[in-house]
């Protein structure tokens, strides 16, 4: 057992390529990931990683070289794997959606944290998860805190087919429900204005070239269109900034992910748009804004 795993960590040592974004994912836990796949079980880099290894059988091992074969072709190891790992929760993933990134754990637990706040004066917390990806974040946010209502929405009807599985897969279908939509389109009712507590989103928010310049393993295996936020990359957030209002109680919060850099500017349209009172932001461990959240204080 030991040799077999020297051999594969020497093979990937020399020839993988571990990505900046995906820092869960090393040499060991991409082992542990695969060694589990090999034995048929479906489990995220990060879950592996903590236990330990067993003994495989000969055909267990022959599948082991391709799954690692796979995974130096450049498909990515929550691909091959079939799940991810968020905030502690294993989630289904699959190439009709982004893969759930670690950085997005810190707009996920300032969401957790604001709903902790709400918590003490309202019973049940309404929550709209806009541009749900694979439905990680309401997710997340409903495994953690039981008193949430979520409805979360994404342009994409692939990704809401995952979304759909994922809730499924959680059992969480009395508390989360998920739909396609163009941002708050679905949601442009008298059921919805002025009723949502928190809107949590993660946008895309990388400029169009910059998107075109992504690395192949991301470029050929995610949607474009989880990534790209337009000309400058703001154009999902600045309708995020002006249309929110309309959705939330007074003093409801928009919490959101924005992209290294655009921190300080995303700030300003907040205050400029006059809607917001108190505004916050969360930085990541070297000091870059990664999360803005905005109290709703004129409607
Ligand atoms: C950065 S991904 C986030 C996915 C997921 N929430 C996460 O944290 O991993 C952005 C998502 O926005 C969706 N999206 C892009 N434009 C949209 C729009 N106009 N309305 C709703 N969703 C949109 C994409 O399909 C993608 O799933």
């Amino acid at each position: 057992m030991e040799d077999l795993y020297a051999v594969i960590k020497l093979k990937l040592e020399s020839n993988l390529r571990l990505l900046e974004d995906k820092p869960e994912e090393t040499i060991e836990s991409t082992i542990k990931a695969l060694w589990q796949k090999a034995l048929g079980i479906a489990m995220s880099a990060e879950k592996a990683t903590n236990l330990p290894l067993v003994e495989l059988s000969d055909q267990q091992i022959t599948r082991l070289h391709q799954l690692v074969e796979k995974r130096l072709n450049g498909e990515p190891l929550a691909h091959i794997t079939g799940r991810q790992s968020f905030m502690g929760i294993e989630m289904l993933t699959d190439k009709r959606a982004l893969i759930p990134r670690k950085e997005t754990e810190i707009l996920g637990k300032a969401a957790l944290h604001l709903c902790e706040k709400i918590a003490k004066e309202k019973s049940v917390i309404s929550i709209l998860d806009i541009c749900c990806g694979s439905g990680n974040l309401g997710l997340a946010i409903a495994s953690h805190h039981e008193n949430t209502m979520i409805h979360s929405s994404d342009l994409s009807h692939e990704a809401i087919e995952l979304a759909n599985e994922n809730i499924s897969f959680l059992g969480l279908n009395h508390r989360v429900k998920a739909a396609q939509s163009d941002l708050f389109l679905k949601f442009d009712s008298a059921d919805y204005w002025g009723k949502i507590d928190l809107i949590v989103c993660n946008p895309p928010y990388i400029s169009t070239s910059k998107v075109s310049q992504m690395t192949s393993e991301i470029a050929a295996n995610e949607p474009a269109m989880a990534f790209d936020g337009g000309m400058v990359g703001l154009k999902i957030i600045q309708k995020l900034i002006q249309e929110s209002p309309k959705f939330l109680t007074r003093g409801g919060w928009l919490i959101f992910e924005v992209g290294v850099g655009q921190g300080p500017f995303v700030i300003q349209l907040c205050e400029k748009s006059n809607y917001y009172n108190q505004i916050k932001s969360y930085t990541d461990n070297t000091e870059n804004i990664r999360v803005i959240a905005a109290s709703q204080s004129k409607l």
